[in-house]
């Protein structure tokens, strides 16, 4: 039975899902038969983490190949193969395997990419992408990391979760770039929050506090596109704002410790320090939220990206009614967790360890991070179902080397 939202009641989710569980192990199963001998990797954004996502992918994991990357930009994808090929770690650069035929460039890259044998793919293109792309891969049939967030509007986020459904229906992992959920120190200490070690939780704060990463002059030669493309952070389309584009990261662990979503969020920001220039965009540079969940725990969450901000910015706290944790001051802790959570990818393609399907766990911190600032730029509180079913879209429509983008008026609750 759906109730009012369009959700599952818990009852009958059981009822489904053993069905589609049944259906994904036999699915899981079939896919491992053929993944026993060497696992296909592809690349699509061969950017900054793009490359280093890779990089844990292949260091962490044997029998495994880089054989095809995409990106936009030529320049990209072969300063990202030239770091992969002539790695100083022998595990990396042995298992990179790329052929100029396996290199695609373009806006239409990551379609030919998936036309390729490869068997997984790790998704790093700049947020505006990502649900397009989420889709794609799943459709090809294709196992999947991708970066968070998932997207930037709501739109998005529902083209994801239904993505993810497919996911599990076809046995297809899914493991999301929120990799505070692949480090033990955090696994352990929530486990134990969750389990009463701080009595019971009072209320949570959030912070990411830090500078703006980057938002590029206009170079000679760059097409409007190629300027917003290359030089992402600054807008809301390309990025999702500071909120959606870093600072899930927190909110997603704080959703990870209540097991829920927020059911409203009431925020308040705005544009403090950053320059009226076309090069910044309009994005707001500070968001403050409270959020409130089901059981009518109250989460602060801040964050901001302004120059000069003190160390130390990003963290999350949990506050009980019998002490205070951080999350992660109950266990030691291991494995980097970007090489863990591609490990633990590896592990589920082949059925060597629990199959992971993060897609909608994922999709679900985007929509978290993205109500506070749907709040923020309305002045309005934002329901969990009104983020939900909200028709909010930021796509400017194609996209076309040759049109221009202009950068839309600042947000304003006054609008
Ligand atoms: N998990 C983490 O800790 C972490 C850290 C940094 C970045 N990220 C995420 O990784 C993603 C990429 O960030 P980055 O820092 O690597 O940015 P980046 O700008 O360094 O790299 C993005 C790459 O994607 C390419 N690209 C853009 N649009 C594309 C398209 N349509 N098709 C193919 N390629 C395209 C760009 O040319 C570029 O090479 C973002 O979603 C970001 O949030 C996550």
């Amino acid at each position: 039975m759906n109730d009012n939202t369009g959700r599952i009641s818990r009852r009958d989710f059981g009822k489904v899902s053993a069905a589609a569980g049944f259906a994904a192990l036999t699915a899981r199963a079939a896919r491992a038969e053929t993944n026993v001998d060497t696992l296909r990797v592809g690349l699509i954004g061969c950017g900054g983490q793009g490359t280093n996502n890779i990089t844990s992918f292949l260091q962490g994991n044997e029998n495994v190949q880089v054989i095809a990357l995409a990106d936009t930009f030529e320049d990209r994808l072969n300063s990202c193969r030239e770091r992969l090929e002539g790695h100083d770690n022998p595990q990396v650069a042995g298992q990179t395997n790329i052929d100029d035929a396996h290199c695609f460039v373009g806006l239409d890259a990551y379609q030919q990419l998936l036309e390729t044998d490869v068997d997984v793919v790790l998704q790093a293109t700049p947020p505006y992408a990502t649900a397009r792309h989420i889709e794609a891969i799943i459709d090809a049939g294709k196992h999947i990391f991708s970066e968070k967030p998932i997207a930037v509007d709501p739109v998005g986020v529902r083209r994801v979760m239904a993505a993810a459904d497919k996911a599990e229906e076809q046995g297809l992992s899914f493991v999301a770039g929120t990799q505070r959920r692949h480090a033990i120190d955090y696994i352990e200490t929530i486990k134990q929050i969750q389990d009463g070690a701080i009595g019971d939780i009072v209320a949570m704060r959030a912070h990411w506090r830090g500078g703006i990463p980057f938002a590029l002059e206009h170079e000679e030669g760059w097409s409007d596109l190629e300027w917003r493309i290359r030089s992402w952070i600054p807008h809301n389309w390309t990025s999702g704002a500071n909120i959606v584009e870093q600072h899930i990261h927190n909110i997603d662990v704080m959703n990870w410790v209540k097991g829920d979503h927020p059911t409203s969020v009431v925020a308040s920001g705005g544009r403090a320090w950053l320059p009226d220039e076309d090069r910044y965009g309009d994005i707001w540079d500070n968001f403050s939220c409270e959020y409130e969940y089901a059981d009518g725990t109250r989460m602060f969450s801040f964050s901001r990206w302004w120059p000069r901000d003190a160390a130390g910015g990003v963290f999350e706290e949990v506050m009980g009614s019998e002490g205070v944790s951080n999350c992660r001051d109950m266990a030691e802790s291991g494995v980097d967790p970007y090489v863990q959570e591609q490990i633990n990818l590896v592990k589920s393609i082949r059925n060597e360890g629990p199959y992971i399907n993060e897609g909608r766990q994922v999709a679900e911190s985007t929509l978290t991070a993205m109500m506070g600032r749907m709040s923020a730029y309305t002045g309005q509180r934002v329901s969990w179902e009104e983020a939900l079913e909200s028709d909010l879209s930021l796509d400017p429509g194609e996209l076309d080397w040759d049109r221009d983008y202009p950068v839309p008026p600042v947000p304003s609750p006054a609008d």
